[in-house]
């Protein structure tokens, strides 16, 4: 193992002190719930991360008590944890996370129901002194965020005094087209602060992500080369091998675009394609990213693919294509691979194309964000056994093994000059040690220490929304022809390959 230099004041000092405060769970019983942020407050707990003061609080419609909700819980991620090769939970853990918790059965259509839950939060305010602090999480359907910030103000549950304050967490997807985000903009800023909403996206809590910006700007010799004189063009991709599950009737009116695009693929991109902020305080950054967002040209329709998955084989399992998949129209158009150009029309990007692809059941999970730098000049070589110089690329693997990659050619030894492509190669697995995460554990962090850098603004998403209408609007008056258009376990539809090579160009392999 190598030594690693931390440069860090304090590596093990946390950032800000956790304050005391209950966090509300809209939606306890849900799959979101089970998977990421239960699974993520546990390891914060187990890192020394929530206050002493914490109090969990589960809301849904199922009758039941704080036991039985907790156990089913625990029973969920430990079964998780082994089945992802993970040690045991660790009780002692679970128990401090889990002690306090309490639960409420209540129809978060109601009234009276915000009131029973507003008196709960007193009751347990009391008894464990979390200074009137409070999160809500809303975990469910998104036809549900309106309605309960509604009734939540409505019931003074969301109002702010002097320090104690009132924060919502909202969940994906946010708005289906550019009308209803802003629709909804409109709705829960009726009764909330903008300082107040902490509008999620899970990909920003990845550590890669993050480390983006370290990696630009932490470091003297990238950000110069970081722009339309030296890059060529950028790709990202977000592939995956997992179909929709057992999501389909979310999946059949979302598709992957919506489910994807203006949200997590448009984060990555910002981050690439972001100038250097003043500071790291939220708005300093969130400004340089809808920056990024406001340049980035309304997207052609002939610079836009979609697709859509058939049977297939992942592996040596034989999948099924997604109009066989639960809650599917037999005879379904919606996409479940899309890929676009992007241009972002400023002074650094312009004439530098971003195209993204993203789909489900491809051959491999896989995402990356790739930048292709120009070529050297070949004349030098023209006498030399050497056809072409591979490309120079820069890659920053988000998932699986988080890390970063950097292609160049090299003289293969010997005594002709011969090129060969080599690799550089750091991985976060091999310089650190990484406690499991899910990416929601920064982000939640973040939430109640009040740093909604990682949270997506207002403005941010309906600028998002913006950039891809115009292929919503499209696909709304023309049926896709010919779908199912690829294998489940392939590398996508062949109009994605064919957009690039109008450019003259290929994707990378995924894999
Ligand atoms: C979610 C999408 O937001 O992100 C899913 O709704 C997708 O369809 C998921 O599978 C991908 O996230 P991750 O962290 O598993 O890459």
């Amino acid at each position: 193992m190598r030594k690693i230099h931390s440069n860090s004041a304090d590596a093990t000092a946390p950032r800000k002190v956790m304050p005391s405060a209950a966090m509300v769970i809209f939606g306890a019983h849900g799959d979101l719930t089970k998977r990421l942020v239960v699974p993520a407050l546990y390891h914060l707990c187990r890192a020394g991360k929530l206050s002493e003061h914490f109090v969990l609080v589960g809301m849904d419609r199922t009758d039941g008590d704080a036991g039985g909700w907790v156990q089913g819980l625990k029973e969920f991620l430990a079964s998780a944890m082994q089945a992802a090769g993970q040690e045991r939970i660790d009780d002692k853990a679970w128990d401090r996370l889990t002690a306090n918790a309490a639960y409420m059965q209540g129809d978060i259509t109601r009234s009276d129901t915000y009131k029973q839950l507003g008196e709960l939060l007193d009751s347990l305010d009391k008894k464990h002194g979390l200074e009137g602090h409070v999160l809500f999480y809303l975990a469910v359907g998104d036809r549900f965020f309106g309605p309960v910030i509604d009734e939540l103000a409505a019931a003074g549950l969301t109002k702010q005094v002097a320090e104690r304050w009132r924060r919502v967490i909202v969940e994906k997807p946010f708005g289906h087209d550019l009308a209803s985000a802003k629709a909804l903009n409109e709705h829960i800023l009726k009764s909330l602060d903008e300082s107040q909403v902490f509008r999620m996206d899970h990909f920003l809590g990845k550590e890669t992500v993050q480390n983006i910006m370290a990696f630009r700007f932490a470091n003297g010799m990238f950000e110069h080369m970081w722009n339309r004189d030296r890059i060529d063009h950028v790709q990202v991709t977000v592939a995956e091998t997992v179909g929709v599950e057992q999501r389909g009737s979310f999946y059949e009116v979302t598709g992957a675009l919506r489910d994807m695009v203006p949200n997590h693929v448009f984060q990555l991109i910002a981050m690439v394609a972001m100038e250097p902020p003043v500071s790291f305080a939220a708005d300093d950054v969130r400004n340089k990213k809808a920056d990024v967002f406001a340049a980035m040209l309304p997207v052609k329709g002939e610079h836009v693919c979609r697709g859509q998955y058939g049977a297939g084989h992942l592996g040596d399992k034989a999948v099924p294509g997604y109009r066989e998949e639960p809650h599917v129209a037999p005879d379904s158009s919606t996409e479940t691979y899309v890929a676009m150009r992007l241009e972002i029309d400023n002074w650094r990007w312009a004439g530098v194309p971003f195209y993204v692809r993203t789909g489900k059941r491809l051959t491999k999970r896989w995402t990356e964000i790739a930048l292709r730098f120009k070529e050297a000049p070949y004349a030098l070589f023209q006498d030399a056994p050497v056809d072409r110089l591979g490309a120079n690329w820069l890659i920053i693997q988000i998932q699986p093994d988080e890390g970063i990659r950097l292609s160049f050619n090299a003289k293969r030894p010997g005594t002709r000059m011969e090129i060969d492509t080599v690799e550089m190669d750091f991985t976060y697995a091999e310089w650190f040690n990484q406690e499991p995460a899910n990416g929601y554990e920064t982000l939640i962090f973040d939430a109640l220490i009040g740093d909604a850098t990682l949270y997506q603004r207002a403005d941010q998403v309906e600028l998002a929304w913006r950039v891809v209408q115009p292929a919503l609007d499209l696909w709304a008056t023309r049926q896709p022809s010919g779908f199912p258009d690829y294998t489940a376990g392939s590398d996508g539809p062949a109009c994605s390959d064919a957009m690039l090579k109008r450019d003259g160009r290929v994707w990378r392999k995924i894999g």
